[in-house]
């Protein structure tokens, strides 16, 4: 993750939890590690409060970053992110999106495919499907407007890109699992001008 220095980041659901948050905060950690090499980072959060937690702590460490109420499941408020980021800082370069409704339903692991309700399918769909939706739609066309002026400098920089939290053991997931995590991730990469998605690796604390 080097040569990030300047450029504007977008983390979809980067709050730190307090005490009672079960998640290991991947979306935290990334938005950290970017910060920590010089990007600026505007963090949304379905959380609000914990979307400035990981903001104050990113500051308190000397770089620059944001926190904003943000819903992955709403359009609206996924626009209102991205423009948070222009108003900011004038221009995207890269998203991560980590958003995922892990709250509600089949926490306890009591549910399985055919009990979990169908309200809860609708919105973790809602939020981990049509969110990534919504944040490609509001981000790429920033994303391919820094590469358009980057390509007219001598120097291009480096080119920009989306990632999104994804499981660590994929060869483990079924069939069905790894073509749609493919076409995903190459659905998104084939909006924003690119061949692949570089992996970005980053370890939760
Ligand atoms: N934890 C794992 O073992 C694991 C494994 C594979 C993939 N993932 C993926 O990583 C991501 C989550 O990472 P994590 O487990 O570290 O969680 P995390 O601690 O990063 O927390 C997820 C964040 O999402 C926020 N959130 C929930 N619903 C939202 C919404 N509608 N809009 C905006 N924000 C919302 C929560 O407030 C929380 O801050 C998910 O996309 C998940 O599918 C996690």
């Amino acid at each position: 993750m080097r040569g990030l220095r300047d450029k504007v980041f977008v983390v979809c659901a980067g709050g730190t939890g307090d005490r009672q948050w079960i998640g290991p905060g991947i979306g935290a950690a990334i938005a950290r590690r970017l910060a920590a090499e010089g990007a600026k980072v505007v963090i949304g959060d379905l959380d609000e409060a914990a979307a400035h937690r990981t903001a104050d702590r990113i500051r308190a460490d000397g770089a620059s970053a944001v926190g904003q109420h943000y819903d992955a499941g709403d359009e609206d408020s996924t626009r209102r992110l991205m423009e948070r980021a222009i108003a900011e800082h004038g221009a995207i370069d890269g998203i991560h999106f980590n958003a995922m409704d892990i709250t509600a339903g089949d926490i306890d692991g009591q549910h399985d495919l055919v009990t979990l309700p169908l309200d809860v399918w609708r919105r973790r769909l809602d939020v981990g499907l049509l969110g990534l939706v919504f944040a490609a739609r509001y981000a790429v066309p920033h994303l391919l407007a820094r590469v358009a002026a980057a390509s007219s400098r001598r120097r291009p920089t480096r080119p920009t890109w989306v990632s999104r939290s994804a499981s660590p053991t994929p060869r483990r997931r079924p069939a069905w699992a790894r073509c749609y995590a493919t076409s995903r991730r190459d659905g998104v990469a084939r909006a924003s001008g690119r061949t692949r998605c570089p992996p970005v690796s980053c370890r939760a604390r």
